[in-house]
């Protein structure tokens, strides 16, 4: 027997009717089909198989890393200019040329340790993805809030990311493991000065910066190419937190950066951030004490000044967190025409690294989906089928043809840009090699002397209460680094230790590290 009593709508219920996904009605949403009212259930009810089925598959694998994170839309303004200069010297990307000029955009903002349900006032960098709707195509720029990295080979991500992972036993982040490999990685020292200071606990995403962090590329219409850095500077300022006040925000929930970034819109509050560009001669700079493709490194102000080239305005959410949120998917190699990349190791890395790890998450056509695919261009592929496929997107006028070259119809190769579309000319041996000019204190150091009093306090009080969980031999490899990096960080974290600079004099420069006559004279 039917439960009559839940048939139909209540009278003057004019709402929309359920349906399941055939496009069925849906009579009875309260009771599964079975013989007689207490069952047994029948195995062709497909209503019921349809809705239970689905909700088993609502979850994809979260993001390996930078789980935790919150989308917003909106738009960059071009300043058509580079300084004084028309930007057209510079990079002849259609996105930059034209003061006023608007591309629609996508941001996501997130952490990068926590799983998709974390804290967002952990320590931790944030990332600050921006997804350009451009009419030449998608450019992503893929960044976080602190100017430097941790590593500059992307052969050890995974590893310094298994560091900072909960431990695979007791799935517990652990000092000893974090400092562990990080008192091996002496690049990671200039990054460790950021995240460590209240830098590396921003107040909220509206007020934190973004960094390309990697070395890019920016080409003109000659071909002419220059290295480039990437810089967001929110017009909100720039506010921090410290253990204390993180520990305060925990306590009320989870999400509060989330929380910020949606009130903010609605009450018409749109955060702005202005992009600023560094550049560069595009060669390898044997003046510099450092790699320009060196993501350890910032550029230093005074020689490279940052000039803005537009602005980033947010001013709508998302409808939905899975569909916009959880799908959206960023990589380092999605460029325009005018923009390319560098050869810096992590940046090739990461360039396999994204689409990769988004195939397997998302689903091989994960570019069909609306919050990626390229809204403002001609998409016209001969990829064809996988799974998920839910339009062709080549067709044209011979549907059958889908290869190319053809003489009877299909697609046809676009013209290159410029004339010169070679690179340069690259020789040397193949080899597994450090960069030569690894230099990897006297920034970390600078950097510290640059922070306030406060955040200097700060800093030495987080490093000293997490190392002091460390076994002896981390504690005193970590004190001689940062007494390589500024004699003050390390003689405060050492007293903290209890650990003297003549208790760390005896030990060797690490296999492989090369110091240079400056980081000499500090030990
Ligand atoms: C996310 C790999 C370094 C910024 C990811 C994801 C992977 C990855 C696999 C997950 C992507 C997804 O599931 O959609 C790597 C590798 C790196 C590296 C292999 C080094 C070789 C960096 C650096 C930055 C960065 C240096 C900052 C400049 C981000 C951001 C996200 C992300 C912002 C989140 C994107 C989003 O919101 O969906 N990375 N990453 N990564 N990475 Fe990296």
């Amino acid at each position: 027997m039917t439960d009559v009593s839940s048939r139909g709508p209540a009278p003057g219920d004019d709402r929309e009717v359920l349906t399941n996904r055939q496009g069925h009605p849906v009579y009875d949403n309260q009771n599964q089909r079975t013989v007689g009212s207490r069952g047994p259930a029948t195995l062709e009810n497909y209503q019921f198989l349809e809705k239970i089925s689905h909700f088993d598959r609502e979850r994809i694998p979260e993001r390996v890393v930078h789980a935790r994170g919150v989308t917003a839309y909106g738009y960059f303004e071009a300043y058509g200019k580079w300084g004084d200069e028309p930007v057209s010297r510079y990079t002849r990307a259609a996105l930059f040329q034209e003061r006023g000029h608007r591309t629609d955009l996508a941001v996501r903002f997130s952490t990068v340790i926590g799983g998709r349900d974390s804290s967002e006032a952990a320590r931790d960098p944030r990332g600050f993805a921006v997804k350009f709707y451009t009419e030449d195509g998608n450019w992503d720029l893929v960044g976080n809030n602190l100017a430097v990295f941790f590593i500059r080979d992307a052969i050890k991500f995974p590893d310094v990311i298994h560091a900072l992972k909960p431990d695979p036993v007791t799935f517990e982040q652990q000092p000893r493991r974090i400092f562990d490999f990080m008192s091996q990685t002496p690049e990671s020292l200039h990054m460790l000065v950021n995240l460590f200071s209240p830098r590396g606990i921003p107040a909220d995403y509206r007020h934190m910066q973004g960094f390309g962090v990697n070395t890019y590329k920016w080409i003109n219409a000659e071909g002419e190419t220059k290295l480039v850095k990437y810089h967001w500077m929110p017009k909100q300022g720039v506010r921090s937190m410290t253990e204390e006040d993180a520990a305060n925000i925990q306590a009320d929930g989870l999400g509060h950066a989330t929380k910020d970034l949606y009130e903010a819109v609605a009450r018409g509050d749109h955060p702005e951030w202005e992009l600023l560009v560094q550049m560069m001669d595009d060669h390898d700079h044997p003046e510099l004490d450092f790699d320009p493709l060196d993501d350890t490194k910032v550029w230093p102000e005074q020689d490279f000044p940052p000039k803005a080239v537009g602005r980033m305005v947010l001013d709508r959410m998302p409808d939905n967190y899975f569909a916009e949120n959880e799908q959206i998917s960023f990589g380092t190699g999605v460029l325009v025409d005018g923009l390319d990349f560098s050869d810096d190791k992590m940046l090739v890395g990461r360039t396999f690294s994204y689409s990769d790890t988004q195939r397997h998450r998302v689903g091989p056509n994960y570019l069909q989906l609306p919050v990626n695919h390229a809204k403002h261009a001609r998409v016209r592929t001969n990829q064809r089928d996988g799974q998920m496929t839910y339009h062709v997107d080549g067709a044209g006028e011979n549907p059958i043809v889908n290869y190319e070259p053809s003489i009877t119809g299909g697609l046809r190769e676009a013209q290159y840009p410029t004339h010169d579309e070679q690179g340069p000319e690259i020789k040397g041996r193949l080899t597994r090699m450090r960069i030569a000019r690894t230099n990897d204190y006297q920034q970390a150091g600078q950097r510290y002397l640059l922070l306030e009093e406060w955040e200097r306090d700060d800093l030495v009080k987080n490093f000293t209460d997490l190392i002091s969980q460390c076994d002896r031999a981390v504690q005193e490899r970590m004190v001689w680094h940062f007494l390589l990096a500024e004699n003050d960080l390390g003689r405060r974290v050492g007293e903290g230790l209890g650990i003297m600079p003549e208790d760390v004099a005896h030990l060797d420069v690490l296999p492989g590290q090369t110091l240079t006559d400056e980081d000499r004279k500090r030990l």
